[in-house]
């Protein structure tokens, strides 16, 4: 199959005279087209991997997998999270299996070597025969970790493989500014994970781009969510855009009669707006509200697959005082509600591009028009230097 975008593709997704056209089918469906965008948009961005939060102590590990590769975030002695390819120097062996604690050292389970939390090789036990810890020839300097570009922002872990991508601090500014006038910066310090009821990920049949599509626009929240839409309604919300790095939605009004708003304590001056959901390119949303904040990232597992990682924080003593136990419940319960909305239609939307009757369908110039310029983001990531 031809896993390019031709000309034609590219003039209906660009289109902003009227109805652009959407993706074709198998950039949903295609496994051939799934390796193409790893190599040509994943590798050469920053992409999210994780929370900093679940390594919250030194000696932390946490494997993941991200673009077919193995990778482990850990928590080093100095408290930074760091990640590394999580592969053996010896004999390639994946290094760590499941997420676990150790004390200074990770030792490989094939024949022992031990490396510190900073990717250095300490010991390399028998190498040169049964009671032989050194030989020659093996510098350990020379064989330690390697690690993977990587940066942590809002408690979000980021990586980038190709190592071209530009600096994390400029990448993210345009983003940041934006944060920055909803709520001071410091103030976010304040923000700590749920101690219970905090997190959860969905496992489910659908390309990471649309739940990406989905999350991006608000217009079918009367359909999906009726529920959410009953104390947040379609017309309070608007879209908005950030050139090559992000889009989203925002609302401007909550019925808080009908939230249990009060319960938390609130963000010290938070602006008029209420909320502000923005989607970080490739795989990222953020949930700012007035007493809470939460991240979702998804994480593609093949064309057709992906998982959906949840995390919630919340201001000061909130997040792992007992009293909160039952409003913690509440806000999870109420969030997951919502988001399994979202999922049971983005399977539906995979499993309606294995049709023959469609193939990009219809981008209505208001109401998908963030969903749109996701379309035209990812076009441009996976023709850019090709054409
Ligand atoms: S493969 Fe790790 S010690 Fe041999
Ligand atoms: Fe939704």
């Amino acid at each position: 199959m031809n896993t390019k975008l031709s000309q034609a593709t590219l003039d209906a997704i660009n289109n902003e005279n009227g109805c652009a056209t959407g993706l074709p089918n198998q950039a949903y469906t295609s496994e051939e087209f799934f390796r193409m965008e790893q190599q040509q948009l994943f590798a050469k961005t920053w992409t999210c991997i994780g929370n900093g939060c679940s390594v919250p102590g030194p000696g932390d590990l946490q494997p993941v997998g991200f673009l077919g590769q193995p990778l482990v975030m850990l928590r080093n002695k100095q408290g930074d999270v760091r990640v590394f390819h999580n592969v053996c120097s010896h004999r390639g062996n994946e290094l760590v299996w499941q997420a676990c604690q150790v004390k200074n050292t990770i030792q490989c389970p094939y024949h022992g070597w031990a490396y510190d939390l900073d990717g250095r090789l300490l010991a390399t036990p028998n190498v040169g025969g049964s009671g032989v810890h050194s030989i020659d020839c093996l510098d350990k300097n020379e064989h330690g970790l390697r690690a993977a570009r990587s940066a942590v922002w809002m408690d979000l872990v980021f990586v980038n493989l190709s190592e071209d991508a530009p600096d994390f601090e400029s990448f993210i500014a345009p983003l940041q500014q934006r944060i920055d006038k909803l709520v001071a910066r410091e103030k976010f310090s304040a923000l700590r994970p749920a101690a219970s009821h905090g997190s959860y990920t969905i496992d489910f049949a659908g390309n990471w781009k649309l739940c990406v599509e989905n999350n991006l626009e608000s217009y079918h929240l009367p359909t999906i969510h009726p529920d959410l839409n009953a104390v947040s309604k379609l017309e309070d919300h608007y879209h908005f855009y950030g050139d090559d790095l992000f889009a989203g939605q925002g609302t401007l009004k909550y019925d808080h009669e009908k939230t249990n708003l009060d319960a938390f304590p609130v963000f010290d001056g938070w602006s008029d707006m209420v909320a502000e959901y923005p989607t970080l390119y490739p795989n990222v949303f953020l949930g700012l509200q007035a007493d809470h904040y939460w991240t979702r990232f998804v994480q593609p597992v093949s064309a057709e697959r992906s998982l959906d990682h949840l995390q919630i924080y919340y201001l000061g003593d909130a997040a792992d005082d007992p009293d909160f136990d039952t409003a913690r419940a509440h806000r999870l319960e109420v969030w997951a509600r919502v988001f399994n909305e979202d999922i049971g239609v983005v399977e539906g939307m995979q499993r309606g591009r294995r049709s023959s009757a469609f193939s990009g369908g219809v981008f209505t110039p208001i109401m998908d028009k963030p969903s749109h310029h996701f379309a035209k983001w990812v076009a441009k990531q996976l023709t850019q230097g090709n054409h």
